[in-house]
């Protein structure tokens, strides 16, 4: 009898506890507007987490920079607050400079060779070069080509000497407005309109999804479609958080993650073309177009930077990137 006694207490204790177990919270923090790829992608994520591990996983998004902005949101995560964060690989410098290769100006002629680096072995190792910082990456997700706006007509690399420019915290993006004569200021996202409407910065560069979500377009009237590099995303996680989670558990969100990141990849594609569509019909920005000739005055201004920036990125890394383009 105290036999049974004991095991139906072991059991209900047992089945209370599942019962009641709390679901694991993944807070994803995230700086730009919701209708974007990054946007997107986070509702995606939560939203197939609602279906395939509701109860066991809970995810909470955070858009527009509404918890962490760009200032805050590494250590944020390092110190678990939040759990999962998509900064753009720009913004790992304090962290890795491998990553700045995908900041160099004119390496990739697209997205879609910027899909096929991220699928080669080199680009996989990258996305563990931080795991000794407790930043575990779990994917590459796309944004799309950048474009330059500014307050006056950029056709030529020698209209944008003098100008400052909004970038994201690089420095091989510091040095490329510094091929061109201009100055380059770290402003997180979220500050980037109010600065360009303050007249802190004149320019800036981003993709037409950006562009478009945050409205540029109020402080900046011409924008040059120069598709000189991309904004690429990657999705990180802290070490110690990701692998405390069960393995069945990991194991399907790492799946759902997968899908995700498709998703995202291919949304890119169509976000950028509508956000330059919506630019164009408001009005407000006139969209200059560049010959070959002229665009290719541009990257030549701005191609030595890969040899600069070449030992701290890595030989081998620069390599594998310079050899996807068609
Ligand atoms: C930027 O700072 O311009 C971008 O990294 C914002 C983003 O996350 O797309």
């Amino acid at each position: 009898m105290k036999y049974l006694f004991s095991a139906c207490l072991a059991l209900s204790l047992l089945f209370g506890a599942t019962a009641h177990a709390e679901p694991i919270v993944i807070k994803f923090s995230h700086v730009v507007a919701e209708d974007t790829p990054k946007g997107r992608g986070a509702l995606l994520f939560q939203r197939l987490v609602a279906e395939r591990l509701g109860g066991a996983v809970k995810v909470e998004v955070y858009a527009n920079s509404s918890l962490f902005g760009d200032a805050d949101e590494m250590a944020a995560l390092q110190r678990g607050e939040v759990q999962m964060l998509a900064p753009s690989v720009s913004k790992f410098e304090a962290y890795t400079k491998q990553l700045q290769v995908f900041d160099l100006p004119f390496l990739f002629d697209d997205l879609e060779a910027v899909k096929r680096f991220q699928r080669r072995e080199k680009s996989r190792e990258l996305l563990r070069s931080m795991a000794g910082q407790n930043i575990y990456g779990l994917a590459f997700w796309n944004n799309g080509m950048k474009q330059l706006s500014a307050t006056r007509e950029l056709r030529a690399p020698a209209d944008a000497k003098g100008l400052a420019f909004r970038i994201q915290s690089s420095s091989v993006l510091e040095a490329q407005f510094a091929a061109l004569g201009a100055q380059a200021k770290r402003i997180p996202f979220g500050e980037s309109l109010k600065a360009l409407q303050a007249g802190t910065v004149q320019g800036t560069e981003n993709a037409w999804s950006n562009m478009a979500a945050a409205g540029f377009d109020r402080a900046q009237p011409f924008i040059t479609e120069t598709n000189h590099g991309s904004l690429n995303y990657m999705l990180i996680s802290s070490s110690s958080f990701w692998q405390s989670i069960p393995y069945a558990t990991r194991s399907e969100l790492e799946a759902i993650v997968e899908e995700v990141t498709a998703q995202v990849n291919e949304d890119a594609e169509e976000l950028n073309r509508r956000g330059r569509e919506q630019l164009l019909a408001a009005g407000q920005a006139r969209l200059l177009s560049l010959s070959p000739a002229e665009r290719e005055a541009w990257r030549s201004v701005m191609q030595p930077l890969w040899k600069q920036y070449e030992a701290e990125i890595g030989a081998d890394v620069l390599r594998a990137a310079q050899t996807v383009n068609r």
